[in-house]
């Protein structure tokens, strides 16, 4: 059912463009008379300028009855949809000419043929909208009967090419092939068009130009009537004159590589173009090759085709890429090399490739930080475990310290009494706590000193100044835990009779637990408050120096006399 509906619908659209006005087209009759095997173009106008007006009549001149009739199709850029269609010479139905020919293509308004051997004679129509004003719209059309033959009457080597050159700067002439030898005897009027638009005041067989500018480049077409009957027909020819500079005198000129030598990176793939410079020659045949010179061998390297890259009117810039999938030991001890051509002469560049420097440097500086980051890392690990490595040192150092001397205890503690009373809600261990049970569970059950705690191993009873001496001068350490209860009580005593015993006995060594942060009170001795600033200090850090194995006690022992 629907393709029955397409059918219709083709049917209907068939029967528009065919009953359409294309009966009271205008109409032209068009002559391409073309030389077999030369290359040559031709253009159908669809807008058709004033002087040419004249020569069209409409289709239906003598049957005025039939119907609407159209006007001549005229406005250039003022033309919009236009459509051309093409009706086969012997009938047949009226087809669009749409993207799939290839050889005959829509320009704007303008169609173009680009040889004669695929040209169909025929009717060619034209149908447009002229938007002269903006609201008023009418359609224009225009109906070209189109005749292509080979040339026969005169010998096709005398008549103009199609493809002509002007030299810039120059004095030069455009002329219309076939028409220019046809000799004098019949010159017919020529209507002459660039670009499309029609040049008003050439009407002879030549344009001839005082001075050639860029802008005279372009596409040219001659028109001329066979016969000056108002029906005959006109005979076309279409020119692409081309406005060039003189040939060059030079060799190509190779732009890259410049240098004689390219690093490269092993095992890299590499990319190496030959750019070179050729002048402008207008019959220029350029030549790029690259070759491979090794061990006095040469061959020619196999590549892609070479490739324009740039192209103006004075020089045409092409390259050539050689590509290398990985650079190779071998490719180092190479030589290549990149020739180029043209009608003037060749030259060579040579080129070797070298290992990358950068690279090496690369390396170097790589193992330098490595190097360094190692030394930093040992630093870190030297600074983290000092303690343990000076323990280590004075494991050796001190062999025997406890084997000459007459002393009995390894350490003499002194705290404060009562140092619990006040602190009982702040600390989860007073430093009475940790004098009487840590010290002796760490320091003598686990690494095996003797410690003189006054409580626990002087018998009551003695003097008490007496006694401390005397515990004092017994012990190669004297530990004191200080916190403010500490250095505002009555034991200070025992920190100030150990600094003054200490200052002649070589043996006898101080240190400070820092219990919890105090302030020094006004009223220490001097000799005191030397010793804080100067004796080793150890602070307490509550529970995380409880276990055995924490710091504080890494601490204390690396103070403690060394055991053999
Ligand atoms: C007018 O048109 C009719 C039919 O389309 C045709 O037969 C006739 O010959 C035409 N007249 C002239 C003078 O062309
Ligand atoms: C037009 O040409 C035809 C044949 O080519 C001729 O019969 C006719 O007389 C010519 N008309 C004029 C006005 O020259
Ligand atoms: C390159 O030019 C030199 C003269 O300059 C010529 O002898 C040589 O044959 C040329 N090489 C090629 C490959 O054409």
């Amino acid at each position: 059912m629907l393709a029955w509906g397409w059918v219709f619908l083709w049917l209907l659209g068939r029967e528009r463009i065919a009953g359409l006005n294309v009966a009271g087209c205008f109409i032209q009759k068009l002559l391409w008379t073309y030389c077999p095997g030369k290359e040559e173009e031709f253009v159908l106008f669809c807008d058709t300028p004033e002087p040419q007006r004249s020569r069209l009549f409409p289709g239906n001149q003598h049957n005025r009855t039939q119907g609407p009739r159209a006007l001549p199709c005229a406005g250039g850029k003022d033309l919009v949809d236009v459509r051309w269609y093409r009706q086969h010479r012997d009938g047949g139905p009226v087809e669009a000419i749409a993207g799939g020919h290839s050889h005959v293509t829509q320009r704007e308004s303008t169609l173009h043929f680009s040889s004669p051997e695929a040209a169909q004679a025929g009717t060619y129509i034209c149908r447009a909208r002229i938007r002269s004003a903006p609201d008023v719209q009418v359609t224009c059309c225009l109906k070209t009967l189109l005749e292509v033959a080979p040339q026969t009457t005169a010998p096709c080597a005398a008549s103009a090419p199609h493809k002509q050159y002007l030299l810039l700067g120059t004095v030069g002439s455009i002329r219309c092939p076939r028409l220019s030898c046809r000799g004098n005897t019949h010159r017919p009027e020529v209507t002459w068009y660039q670009n499309g638009r029609v040049l008003p005041g050439e009407k002879s067989d030549s344009i001839l130009l005082e001075d050639i500018y860029d802008y005279h480049q372009g596409t040219y077409v001659c028109d001329y009537t066979v016969s000056p009957n108002v029906t005959s027909w006109t005979a076309r020819a279409v020119v692409q004159v081309r406005t060039i500079v003189a040939d060059t005198k030079f060799k190509p000129d190779i732009v890259y590589p410049a240098k004689d030598t390219l690093e490269v990176e092993l095992g890299k793939p590499l990319t190496l173009p030959c750019t070179v410079r050729f002048g402008f020659q207008r019959d220029l045949h350029p030549v790029i090759r690259w070759y491979i010179k090794s061990a006095g061998q040469q061959w020619e390297f196999p590549t892609f085709q070479e490739k324009s890259v740039k192209s103006t009117m004075e020089e045409e810039v092409m390259e050539r890429v050689i590509f290398l999938k990985e650079v190779t030991q071998s490719d180092l001890g190479r030589e290549f090399l990149c020739f180029a051509q043209n009608s003037i002469g060749n030259v060579t560049r040579s080129l070797r490739l070298q290992e990358k420097r950068g690279v090496l440097l690369f390396y170097v500086l790589l193992g330098t930080v490595s190097i360094l980051v190692g030394v930093l890392a040992a630093g870190v690990l030297v600074y983290t475990y000092w303690i343990e490595i000076l323990l280590l040192y004075q494991t050796c150092q001190r062999k025997g310290e406890t084997l000459g001397d007459k002393k009995e205890f390894d350490a003499f503690v002194s705290y404060a009494k009562w140092g619990s009373m006040g602190s009982e809600d702040e600390a989860p261990l007073s430093e009475e706590q940790l004098a009487l049970i840590l010290f002796p569970e760490v320091l003598e059950n686990k690494y095996g000193f003797t410690l003189c705690l006054l409580e626990r191993d002087v018998a009551p009873g003695g003097v008490y100044s007496e006694d401390i001496v005397n515990v004092i001068k017994k012990s190669r350490r004297g530990i004191f835990i200080l916190s403010p209860n500490y250095l505002n009580g009555p034991q200070l005593f025992e920190l100030q009779a150990a600094v003054n015993l200490a200052l002649n006995d070589q043996m006898l060594k101080l240190i400070l637990i820092k219990f919890c942060s105090f302030q020094e009170p006004e009223s220490l001795p001097l000799l005191v408050k030397k010793a804080l600033r100067v004796l080793p200090t150890i602070t307490w850090r509550g529970l995380k120096s409880v276990a055995p194995n924490s710091r504080f006690w890494t601490q204390v022992r690396c103070h403690m006399p060394v055991k053999s």
